[in-house]
């Protein structure tokens, strides 16, 4: 199996986290998002441990709300001792009711409104990465008149090309995000920070990229941001005390990827700092790291029913599902692959090649092509797999599908997290 949390019973049938996923079909209905709480747990702790052990515990985990917003996803986060990243507004306000401390949050966000930065200067969160010079003069008025010093941090490009897929590459001169190091951009953005009244300038950010399986890209991230850090403590007298080296580690979603464990990723890190800092004679910064897809990603996987078969002979075999794009797009958007299984024929070989369509209205509505999986029939429950990161969060109402539940499995126990949305819900601000 892709994950060891995932097993198949004496029945034949898919578990996850001890429990029957063809159970949880039948008693929540499909699609159905599934994520397991101990794996979570495990993750979580997995990044802790490295920096406790490799870094004297001087660092913070800061889960990327963007890959699975919900409530109670953010209590089990903050109970392992992890702060998190969020990206706007709404991500905000979910970790906030949630009860994530507001110290424990970093604000991201290449665009953000002004009432997005008064909701982070009024609740205290505790960094935020400015991306561009509008953005820092215009937070420098918003703390002012709220009468606070906010803590700042800046989003570098270091000019690392991450080897992953276009959409998800942020870390290079090409990028919406942040400022470019090559140009000096970098630079003049660190000296305006510095000049603003009501920001304090804390450190650097950057992130270069998502679903990038080796170690040294990152490594690499570190000692360039590091050695940024050391020209602005040279040129401008400036000590900054953190880096912040966002997300990226990959995870597995078919059995042909074989990713670099986060661990070994967080070690290479943490020790690629570590030299330069003694090369350069430079104090060790307090670390984040805003990991997401490895907290989650594997962690989850969603439950379809299948409707229907439909072979077209010598072309390819549909088998359709009752969701689709609508709660997964990562295959219309970025052609990514996953594993997928028939739940209550798990024990069986996987020996048709299969191309799982969804139930838009639109032809590129698929979950994979040419997928191995075992010979499906109406009423089947199929499990697509690894989907616990960017695929909730992705979900929309196209054609007015309501989104899925999720629910959380724990030691053989279920229990809903997120609803499932109804048709009152989808015209809930229809006038
Ligand atoms: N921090 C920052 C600033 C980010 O931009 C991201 C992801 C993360 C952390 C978390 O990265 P992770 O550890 O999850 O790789 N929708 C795409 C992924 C977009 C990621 C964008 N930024 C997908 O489905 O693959």
């Amino acid at each position: 199996m892709l994950t060891p949390n995932l097993t198949v019973n004496a029945s034949g049938h898919l578990c996850i986290g001890g429990v029957d996923t063809t159970m949880l079909a039948k008693t929540h209905g499909t699609p159905l998002y599934v994520l397991d709480e101990n794996m979570i747990r495990e993750n979580c702790r997995g990044f802790e441990r490295v920096i406790s052990e490799e870094y004297g515990g001087k660092g913070l985990i800061c889960y990327a709300s963007k890959a699975l917003s919900c409530k109670e996803l953010y209590r089990v986060v903050d109970s392992e001792g992890l702060g998190c990243d969020v990206v706007s507004g709404g991500e905000l306000y979910t970790a906030l009711q949630a009860g994530m401390p507001a110290e424990k949050i970093v604000m991201h966000g290449n665009s953000k409104s002004n009432s997005e930065l008064q909701m982070a200067v009024s609740h205290d969160v505790g960094r935020i990465v400015c991306d561009n010079l509008p953005e820092l003069k215009r937070l420098d008025q918003i703390a002012g008149a709220a009468g606070k010093t906010v803590n700042v941090m800046l989003r570098i490009k270091p000019g690392i090309d991450a080897h992953t897929h276009d959409f998800v590459k942020t870390g290079q001169i090409d990028s919406k995000f942040g400022f470019a190091l090559e140009t000096g951009e970098a630079m003049q953005a660190v000296k305006a920070a510095s000049l603003y009244p009501n920001l304090r300038l804390v450190g650097l950010h950057c992130h270069i990229g998502s679903q990038i399986l080796d170690t040294e890209p990152f490594a690499e991230a570190a000692r360039v941001m590091l050695r940024l850090m050391n020209q602005v403590r040279a040129e401008l007298g400036i000590t900054l005390t953190e880096l912040n080296l966002g997300g990226g580690p990959g995870i597995r979603y078919t059995e042909h990827d074989d990713p670099k464990p986060f661990g070994e990723i967080v070690r290479a890190i943490l020790a690629a700092l570590k030299g330069i800092c003694t090369e350069l004679d430079f104090p060790e910064p307090f670390v984040l790291f805003e990991p997401g897809r490895s907290i989650v990603g594997g962690a989850g996987l969603t439950l379809y029913t299948v409707m229907a078969k439909k072979v077209i002979p010598n072309i390819r075999t549909y088998v359709l599902v009752d969701g689709g794009m609508c709660d997964n797009p990562r295959y219309a958007l970025y052609h990514s692959e996953y594993e997928a299984l028939i739940a209550n024929k798990a024990g069986q070989p996987r020996d048709e090649r299969v191309t799982i369509g969804g139930k838009c209205c639109e032809s590129g509505d698929l979950i994979g092509e040419d997928m191995p999986l075992q010979a499906a029939e109406e009423d089947d429950i199929l499990a697509v797999l690894a989907t616990g990161a960017y695929n909730y969060s992705m979900a929309s109402n196209y054609n007015r599908n309501p989104r899925a539940e999720i629910v959380m499995v724990r030691d053989g126990e279920a229990r809903t997290i997120v609803k499932r949305e109804t048709y009152a819900d989808i015209i809930q601000n229809d006038l």
